[in-house]
């Protein structure tokens, strides 16, 4: 079926979410919650794009395309409605980078970058403080300051991750002492480095 996004006709496959189509006919649409292998549930909304027709904004990672769909996904309403989730997420995250990140080296804080979302727009903010990281096993950590709960480890870990709690106070939960091989793949899907592998113990 065709599809349009940004004036341009594409192809997309039967089934296919507008995100994937997009990328794999080379455009460039921005994605925190979600990798192309693996489950998620869209939570971060930095995939948002407008469907033309309806003028409703929807996440492009979970919205199947239909034929003759136009899409727009690079208007300033578009770049805005991004801005503002990654405002949100940045209002309950740590602002600076530490070990084992290299500056500016995560997904979020590049997005935070391109989309020039503030890192204080929002007064909750200046509660986030930076915590101890959490050893999870052998090489394995957890740093809850980091996290923006966007479910990837939670969705795909068969270890026992969880989350608790709603809103604000949702956490993830990590899984119990009786586990013996945690998946430390989660790692690499992990978009803020929140979950890290580390020989250093003094992190
Ligand atoms: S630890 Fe990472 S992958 Fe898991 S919910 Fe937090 S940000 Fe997402
Ligand atoms: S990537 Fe689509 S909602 Fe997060």
């Amino acid at each position: 079926m065709i599809i349009t996004i940004n004036n341009t006709q594409i192809n997309a496959l039967e089934g296919e979410t507008i995100l994937r189509a997009a990328h794999r006919n080379g455009m460039e649409v921005p994605a925190l919650c979600y990798t192309p292998d693996h489950k998620h549930q869209s939570s971060c909304m930095i995939c948002v794009v407008k469907n033309c027709q309806t003028g409703q904004m929807i996440p492009s990672c979970s919205t199947v395309t239909t034929d003759g769909m136009i899409i727009d996904s690079e208007s300033d309403e578009v770049k805005d409605l991004r801005r503002q989730s990654l405002e949100l997420l940045l209002s309950d995250h740590i602002a600076v980078c530490r070990p084992p990140c290299n500056i500016n080296s995560c997904k979020l804080r590049q997005y935070a970058i391109t989309y020039r979302a503030k890192w204080n727009r929002y007064p909750r903010y200046s509660a986030i403080k930076a915590t101890q990281p959490q050893h999870i096993k052998d090489n394995f950590w957890f740093d809850v300051s980091k996290c923006i709960r966007c479910g990837l480890c939670v969705y795909n870990s068969t270890d026992g991750f969880t989350f608790k709690g709603r809103g604000f106070g949702m956490q993830v939960v990590l899984p119990n002492e009786s586990v013996h091989n945690v998946d430390e793949s989660l790692c690499q899907i992990c978009p803020t480095q929140a979950l890290y592998i580390s020989h250093n113990e003094k992190l």
